[in-house]
C-alpha cells in the first residue's frame, strides 16, 4: 500500500473536463496486480493513463513487491502533467523501462508500433454510443499493428443507467481483447476529425477543443502551492 501511496502522491490534480477521474488506492492494487501479471515480460503501451497504473506495474516489480510485470512501458497521454509525472517518477526511482509521449489520440499514432499489448481506460462514451472508447482502442490496436492483446476499462454497472452521472460510484470492468490473427498488420494511422465521431466525446456537449494540456513550469513541484492556503498567525507572531 505504501508503494501505491507513492504513486498516488505523484499524480497531478484531475481535470473532470477531460474525464480524468482517478482510481482509488484499493482498486489500484487489484488493477496493477492483474495488469502486471497479464503483461509479464511484455512491451506495453498505455493510451492515456491518469490513474498511473503504468507506474504501479513497473514500480511494484522494481521494488520486488510483485514477481512479474512488463519489461517496457510507454504512456501516451495528451496531458503534459501526466507525461511529466511519469518521467519524474521514473527518474526519481530509476525506472529505466518507463517512459511517456505527449500525444492526442485524435492525431495519427506517432509510433513506434512494435508493442506486444496495450491498455486503455478511455472516456466511457456515455453520450456518444461508446465512440470515444473506440477511438482509444483503435490507437491501442495500431500500437500493436493489430497483432497484440489489449485491456479496455469500461463502465459495468447494472444499478445505474447512462443518463445518470459517470462519477465515483460507477462500477467498471476490464475487457480483455485478443487479436483475430497474430500476424502484424501495419496500417496508415489517420487523424480523427469527423465531427460525428467527436460529438459528446467527453460527455454530453463536451466535444474535444484541446490538443494538449500543458504543464506550467514550477520549481516547487510536489509541495503545496502558496495560492492553495493562508497562514492564520499566532498572536505572538503578529
Ligand atoms: C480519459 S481518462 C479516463 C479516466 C481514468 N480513470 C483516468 O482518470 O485516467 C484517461 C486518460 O486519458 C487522457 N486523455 C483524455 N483525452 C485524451 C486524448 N484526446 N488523447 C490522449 N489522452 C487523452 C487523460 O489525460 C487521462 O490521463
Amino acid at each position: 500500500m505504501n508503494a501505491i501511496s507513492d504513486v498516488i502522491q505523484n499524480r497531478p490534480a484531475p481535470l473532470r473536463e477531460f474525464d480524468q477521474i482517478y482510481m482509488k488506492a484499493g482498486d489500484m492494487v487489484l488493477q496493477a496486480e492483474q495488469i502486471a501479471r497479464w503483461a509479464d515480460k511484455k512491451h506495453l503501451a498505455f493510451i492515456g493513463d491518469g490513474d498511473a497504473i503504468s507506474i504501479c506495474c513497473v514500480y511494484l516489480k522494481h521494488r520486488g513487491i510483485l514477481p512479474y510485470g512488463p519489461d517496457k512501458v510507454t504512456v501516451f497521454d495528451f496531458d503534459e502533467r501526466m507525461c511529466k509525472s511519469v518521467e519524474r517518477f521514473a527518474d526519481a526511482e530509476r525506472l529505466v523501462s518507463l517512459s511517456s509521449v505527449l500525444y492526442n489520440c485524435l492525431d495519427p499514432f506517432p509510433g513506434p508500433t512494435d508493442f506486444d499489448c496495450f491498455y486503455t481506460n478511455p472516456p466511457w462514451g456515455a453520450s456518444n454510443q461508446g465512440e470515444s472508447v473506440k477511438v482509444f482502442v483503435e490507437r491501442g490496436m495500431e500500437a500493436t499493428e493489430y497483432a497484440g492483446e489489449g485491456v479496455v476499462v469500461i463502465a459495468d454497472d447494472p444499478e445505474l443507467t447512462w443518463p445518470k452521472e459517470v462519477l465515483a460510484s460507477l462500477h467498471s470492468c476490464n475487457v480483455f481483447l485478443a487479436p483475430v490473427s497474430t500476424g502484424r498488420r501495419p496500417t496508415e494511422s489517420l487523424r480523427i476529425d469527423d465531427p460525428v465521431r467527436l460529438e459528446n466525446f467527453y460527455g454530453r456537449e463536451k466535444t474535444p477543443r484541446v490538443r494538449y494540456v500543458k504543464e506550467r513550469a514550477r520549481l516547487d513541484y510536489g509541495k503545496a502551492h502558496e495560492s492553495d492556503y493562508l497562514l492564520d498567525l499566532l498572536e505572538t507572531a503578529e
